[in-house]
């Protein structure tokens, strides 16, 4: 059933407001890349980066949800869909908040991923989109879950870059090649780049 009658109740601060009284700014960085190619552990990595330098920043990570807020969504396309569409909204909360939200979703969809950038410019929240980019070569060999050899073993059904579609960003904001640069180095230019566009202190 769909919702009528419902009214936007406005808080007493704007987002502006409430960014200068906690002296951060919020603003949504989404992983997007293959299984394996290494969104959590950069997005992790991120995170505590940030959290260590004062700056609240909060994770959300594929599994994580599935287990909570998503556990009745599976994985065919409207599935993946609705999963992400919801992602969106919760990181978009935590980014108007003024916190630093930081999704790592395969996210294979180019429409889903628009959908979730356009959510976040309408409202005017950066929306900074990084691809964590490996070949398949080098994550079907890295497989820590075990997946790829599952997917084809043909256990997994709809499998990303096995038996599902993965499409790959245009123009991302942040292209990370995780078999060329060490973790380290990937977090390292996430920084700079937060840096640079002023949504973090400089050093
Ligand atoms: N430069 C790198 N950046 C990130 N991960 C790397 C890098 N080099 C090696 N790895 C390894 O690649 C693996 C990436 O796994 P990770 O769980 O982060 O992938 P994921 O993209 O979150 O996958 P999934 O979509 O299944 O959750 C880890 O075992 C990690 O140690
Ligand atoms: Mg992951």
């Amino acid at each position: 059933m769909v919702a009528t009658n419902i009214t936007w109740h406005h808080g007493a601060f704007t987002r502006e407001e409430r960014q200068k009284e906690l002296n951060q700014k919020g603003l949504t960085i989404w992983f997007t890349g293959l299984s394996a190619s290494g969104k959590s552990t950069l997005a992790s990595a991120l995170e505590q980066h940030l959290v260590s330098l004062k700056i609240a920043a909060y994770r959300l990570d594929g599994d994580n949800i599935r287990f909570g807020l998503n556990k009745d969504l599976g994985f065919g396309p409207e599935a993946r869909t609705e999963n992400i569409r919801r992602i969106a909204e919760v990181a978009k909360l935590f980014a108007d908040s003024t916190q630093i939200a930081i999704t790592a979703f395969i996210s294979p969809y180019i429409s889903d991923r628009d959908a979730a950038r356009k959510l976040h410019d309408e409202a005017n929240i950066p929306f900074i989109e990084i691809f964590a980019d490996a070949p398949l070569s080098v994550v079907e060999e890295r497989d820590p879950k075990g997946l790829y050899k599952k997917a084809k073993a043909g256990e997994i059904k709809e499998f990303t870059g096995i038996s599902a579609p993965y499409e790959a960003p245009l123009k991302p904001e942040i292209h990370i090649q995780t078999d060329k640069v060490s973790v380290e180095e990937g977090v390292q230019i996430i920084l700079d780049y937060l840096r640079e566009k002023e949504y973090i202190p400089q050093l």
